[in-house]
């Protein structure tokens, strides 16, 4: 769990314009600060690396606000949202969680990776996430209210290729307003990766072209997994170390997928789409 503290609060409900040093369509900002302002449930969905964790830190960034992060996939039993027992000097106590000190205070809380736990997880949130915003906590006999300047806002995966996460229930799905985000276009994904990670232009450029090509073939079911920002963030760390644009392309892009299969492998294909680029 990661927490930082509240810098200002005299940003509050009023929308930014833009993050710094972060892409995201400006309409899809917008409803999502709306949707926070207004008390509305958050859930951000996409492909891995396209911003979905980052964006949560930057909001409240931007806006001058405490941040709370819940790994929810680490999370194992329900009553582990509000604490566990510990046993201390011969007694069994209740240690609360940060998670329950964060939704009694202003600020965003993001609920992250929110579906890679069974829904019973959940089960234990629903009246946190709904409109009463309150909980009673067995453990301590005491009723919990959120803050009303409390935001939530969950992340998750959704897609093929995610193993390890598991189908929404209805119920879950109805208490939150979802945005998918996508990888910037190719050009301003460009422009990041030479002003954010220091690539020289045309490494950019191509780092940003092989990225939309393998997604995009990824979403057409030519490979099994998708491309996010990550690759071109370690193909460019491995240029500035000084490597060869193709030893740096090989341990990122390329041995993200499998040789198996040889000729007709995914590896073979994402190996034809950096040649085509190369050329
Ligand atoms: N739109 C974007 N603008 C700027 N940087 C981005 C953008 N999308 C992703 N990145 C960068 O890519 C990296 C991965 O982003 P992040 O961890 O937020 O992805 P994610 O969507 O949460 O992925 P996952 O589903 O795997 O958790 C970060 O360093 C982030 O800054
Ligand atoms: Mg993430």
């Amino acid at each position: 769990m990661t927490t930082h503290q509240i810098i200002n609060e005299n940003s509050w409900g009023i929308n930014v314009d833009l993050i710094p040093e972060f892409w995201v369509e400006q309409e899809k900002l917008a409803i999502i600060q709306d949707f926070m302002f207004s008390g509305i449930n958050v859930m951000l969905t996409g492909d891995p690396g396209t911003g979905k964790t980052e964006l949560t830190k930057r909001l409240a960034r931007a806006h001058g606000l405490a941040f709370h992060r819940v790994n929810v996939g680490a999370i194992r039993t329900p009553r582990d949202w509000f604490g566990h027992w510990e046993f201390i000097g011969g007694q069994t106590i209740f240690v609360q969680s940060e998670f329950v000190d964060a939704i009694q205070r202003p600020g965003i809380v993001a609920l992250d990776e929110f579906n890679r736990v069974t829904p019973d997880i959940h089960n234990s949130i629903y009246t946190i996430l709904d409109h009463n915003r309150e909980v009673f906590i067995e453990e301590t006999k005491e009723h919990i209210s959120v803050h009303p300047r409390c935001i939530f806002i969950a992340t998750e995966n959704r897609g093929r290729s995610h193993t390890g996460t598991f189908m929404e229930d209805t119920a879950v799905d109805d208490r939150f307003e979802s945005l998918r985000l996508e990888l910037p276009p190719v050009e301003l994904m460009a422009g990041l990766l030479e002003e954010v990670y220091g690539a020289k232009e045309e490494h950019a450029l191509l780092l940003s072209r092989i990225t939309h090509k393998l997604n995009g073939l990824f979403h057409e079911e030519s490979l099994s997994r998708p491309t996010g920002f990550r690759p071109a963030i370690s193909a460019t760390a491995l240029l500035k170390r000084g490597q060869p644009l193709k030893t740096a392309l090989k341990y990122t892009f390329v041995n993200r997928f499998s040789p198996e299969g040889g000729v007709d492998s995914e590896q073979t294909t994402v190996l034809q789409v950096i040649q085509a680029y190369l050329k």
